[in-house]
């Protein structure tokens, strides 16, 4: 009998919303509202399956250089949709909190951000991060330097520099790793998103364009999650014989120390 693996994270980049409106001759804006309305049914139903950590990859600081019209309606339909989902978020427990160089935000949309942070910041169910105006690289080079800073200041030496030196100066720093990031849109790259703390994640790539995302999909990718073996550069031996001491460890504590 084997036991089902629910990863902890998971982190979708939500791709395909201009393409689903251009497939049907429609402005790509149409696709981006059809896009936050599937947000909206994916995070109630990550939130109901018991997940810790959902992230939606929104808007990268590439998204910056998209006609001005469209990031415009971007601003407005992100900001819309978070006054417009708070009383959701409270009702399912869900605390919001943002990665990504949210002062490059207008102040409008600033402002539902921090209005959303602070109003459910004490819901103790899943935790919802936007990555708004996020990038990876920029995200380590702001970690860099302000190691290079501790350096400077004589709080830190270089040969005390390890992973967790890093991790640690990360904005995601509050959070797990992704375990498992979801890509819609059939695009077999990461964008610039999480480059550091993808080092190990799973990864599902589907076909399926942003707005035809459905329940039954993230089933499907959740299923496939619990059949692959994380080995974390280890052989398969290796981790079996891991999962054997684990489940020791857990089913007879005093076994487990001999
Ligand atoms: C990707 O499709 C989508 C985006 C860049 C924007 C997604 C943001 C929203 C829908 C705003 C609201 C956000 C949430 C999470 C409620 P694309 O435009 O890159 O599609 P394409 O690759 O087909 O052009």
């Amino acid at each position: 009998m084997s036991a089902t693996k629910r990863p902890q994270h998971v982190a979708i980049l939500l791709d395909g919303n201009g393409r689903w409106a251009e497939n049907r001759r429609r402005d790509r804006t149409f696709g981006h509202l059809k896009g936050a309305r599937v947000a909206k049914t994916m995070i109630e139903t990550c939130a109901r399956e018991g997940l810790t950590q959902l992230t939606l990859y929104a808007f990268s600081t590439e998204n910056w250089l998209r006609p001005k019209a469209e990031v415009s309606f971007l601003m407005k339909l992100l900001g819309r949709h978070l006054r417009k989902e708070r009383a959701s978020l409270m009702k399912n427990n869900i605390r919001f909190s943002v990665i990504g160089e949210i002062h490059r935000l207008p102040d409008a949309v600033l402002v539902e951000v921090q209005r959303t942070i602070e109003e459910t910041k004490n819901n103790t169910g899943m935790s919802l991060t936007f990555a708004l105006s996020y990038g990876g690289r920029q995200e380590l080079t702001e970690a860099v330097r302000e190691i290079a800073r501790e350096v400077a200041a004589g709080r830190l030496t270089p040969d005390q520099i390890d992973e967790k030196t890093i991790s640690a100066r990360l904005q995601s720093s509050f959070m797990p790793e992704p375990d498992l990031i979801i890509r819609t849109s059939g695009e077999y790259r990461l964008s610039n998103f999480m480059l550091w703390q993808a080092a190990y994640s799973e990864l599902y790539i589907t076909q399926t364009l942003w707005p035809d995302f459905t329940e039954e999909e993230l089933a499907k990718a959740l299923g496939q999650f619990n059949t692959r073996e994380r080995r974390f550069g280890r052989t398969t031996a290796q981790v079996r014989q891991i999962s054997i001491a684990d489940l020791m460890r857990l089913t007879s504590p005093r076994q487990a120390t001999v």
